[in-house]
């Protein structure tokens, strides 16, 4: 059901890989509710050529940036801008990656290197599409700027190795950050940290399936779905929030506040 939350708005949705990406069931529900968005990706993730589709879609325009490029993302900014006819009020930081998570490095045989791109990819570039944002005055007041987060910033997930790190970086660039767009333009900055959620990046994880079902157990509503997470994006980028900001809102069907389920003591009995 549409309520056409974000008539009128615009935004930029970096992260569609595949149809399983959390990101593209924000730009399909962004679109239903009436806002106009440029979408955008890795250049070389383009090149599977499956966010074609969704741009046909939902009726944008793709604008290529690698998001660790300063250079690239004043491009994406300037285009959009001029694409969508005005200032952003919406956007979406939905990118993560680890080459040690990729070569299977446990944490205690990290490559250093590749931390450091961990870093730049899944939390600096939080950092670096804000500054830009800023520095062309490209977003409109009280737009909204949202990031995906995960609980292995708070918590030890071993499989998660350096993302743990990226993301604890990721919630913090959001409360620093939030708090000098809310005095510059009154925009709004906010982590959603999400239940474990299959996608390319998700399954990527070692045991995967395991801690999926884990937290499936431990939720008492059960995992949020990338759709129910597309909801709550929405939710964030229309008017209705106007006053949230510097917040890491847990979207985890209460997995954060569990301390053990039902289902959990049932399944140890086993
Ligand atoms: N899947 C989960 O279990 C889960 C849980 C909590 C949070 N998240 C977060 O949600 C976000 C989206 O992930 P997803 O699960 O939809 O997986 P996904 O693989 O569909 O999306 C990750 C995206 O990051 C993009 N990306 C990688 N390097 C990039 C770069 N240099 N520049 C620009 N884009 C780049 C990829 O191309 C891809 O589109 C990530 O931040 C992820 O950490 C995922």
């Amino acid at each position: 059901m549409s309520y056409n939350l974000l008539k009128g708005k615009r935004g930029i949705i970096f992260g569609a890989l595949n149809e399983s990406s959390i990101a593209w069931k924000v730009a399909e529900m962004a679109a239903a509710e009436g806002a106009t968005f440029t979408l955008t990706n890795a250049p070389l993730a383009m090149r599977m050529g499956e966010i074609n589709k969704l741009a046909e879609s939902t009726g944008s325009t793709i604008i290529p940036a690698d998001a660790t490029s300063v250079e690239e993302l004043e491009n994406l900014f300037s285009e959009s801008v001029k694409v969508l006819g005005g200032k952003i009020d919406f956007v979406l930081h939905s990118i993560g990656m680890s080459p040690n998570i990729r070569k299977s490095k446990n944490y205690g045989e990290l490559n250093y290197d590749f931390f450091l791109k961990t870093l730049d990819i899944s939390a600096l570039s939080f950092h670096k599409v804000m500054h830009v944002a800023e520095k062309q005055d490209a977003m409109a007041e009280y737009g909204s700027i949202v990031a995906l987060s995960y609980i292995a910033a708070q918590r030890n997930y071993p499989d998660y190795t350096d993302m743990s790190q990226a993301k604890a970086a990721l919630e913090s660039i959001a409360r620093s950050y939030g708090a000098r767009f809310a005095k510059l333009k009154k925009v709004r900055v906010n982590t959603i940290s999400q239940s474990p959620t299959k996608t390319t990046a998700g399954a990527g994880i070692a045991g995967f399936d395991v801690f999926y079902e884990f937290a499936n157990k431990m939720s008492p509503l059960g995992n949020a779905t990338a759709e129910d997470c597309a909801n709550y994006c929405i939710a964030m980028f229309s008017d209705f929030t106007r006053m949230v900001t510097m917040q890491n809102l847990m979207h985890d069907g209460g997995f954060s506040s569990s301390g053990i389920t039902e289902e959990i003591i049932e399944s140890m009995k086993k």
